[in-house]
């Protein structure tokens, strides 16, 4: 596997590419048609947002861009990687490498400190307890929390445990962040902070991918998809 740290195989080409990707669930004798045939390219910086109404496929959309979820039709190809023809164990090492995830329920380990959140990700035992120590207080540092490193998550306010769930999604330095309604439980205050936070981690050259309802975070993206019916439509 390439390491995106040291080489970007294609960077003027698209870094991310979906192609004729479907994703049919089969919930008991009933069939799904989450996502239907869709092909799209990530150029590498890219802020893009997608949208669409409840139901038409962003979530899953966005699981299957993040190797989550093995699609039923089509390819991921990411930095030239063929993503779901990877083993289970490559595929955990390319997540881990290229992708921070970022939920609208935050998903903090309730009973670990906002610095052992932000942990969490790291490949075990590579770095000495001291140098986990260095990178918690930079990352946090970079998400404005630095003063909170010992609290627990349920001490904090949402858009504080946000930004510790963004500071756990970049521990690993991935060149891409995706995010499924990261928004969707703080007011509109805080949206705004976390949107800006974004944008800050975009412009260091982060491609983000954020699906959201918010016509307010929106606006952040340069490129908007949208989807019906598992479908794109423009
Ligand atoms: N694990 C699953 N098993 C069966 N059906 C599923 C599963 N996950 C999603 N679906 C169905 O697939 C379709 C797309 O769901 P998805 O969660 O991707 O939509 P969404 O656009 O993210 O919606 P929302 O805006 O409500 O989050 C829906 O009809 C949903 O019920
Ligand atoms: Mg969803």
């Amino acid at each position: 596997m390439s390491n995106h740290q040291n080489e970007i195989k294609n960077t003027a080409m698209s870094f991310l590419e979906v192609q004729n990707v479907s994703k049919i669930y089969q919930a008991g004798r009933e069939h799904v048609s989450a996502v239907n045939g869709i092909t799209s390219q990530v150029m590498q910086g890219e802020f893009i947002s997608v949208t669409g109404p409840s139901g038409s496929g962003k979530s899953t959309l966005l699981s299957i861009l993040g190797g989550l979820n093995h699609p039923t039709e089509g390819k991921l190809l990411v930095d030239g990687i063929d993503v779901y023809e990877l083993s289970v164990e490559q595929r955990a090492d390319f997540r881990r490498e290229y992708l921070g995830f970022v939920f609208q329920s935050f998903q903090l380990i309730p009973y670990l400190t906002v610095a052992e959140n932000v942990l969490l990700p790291l490949t075990v035992s590579s770095h000495s307890n001291s140098e986990q120590k260095e990178m918690a207080l930079s990352i946090l540092e970079k998400v404005g929390l630095t003063h909170k490193t010992r609290r627990l998550p349920d001490e904090l306010s949402g858009g504080e445990q946000q930004r510790v769930a963004i500071a756990r999604a970049l521990i690993n330095q991935p060149p891409i962040i995706l995010a499924d309604e990261p928004t969707g439980n703080l007011d509109s205050a805080t949206s705004e902070e976390i949107m800006k936070l974004f944008q800050a981690l975009n412009s260091e050259g982060i491609t983000m991918i954020m699906v959201t309802h918010n016509p307010d975070n929106i606006r952040y993206a340069r490129r908007c998809i949208s989807l019906r019916d598992g479908k794109l439509v423009n």
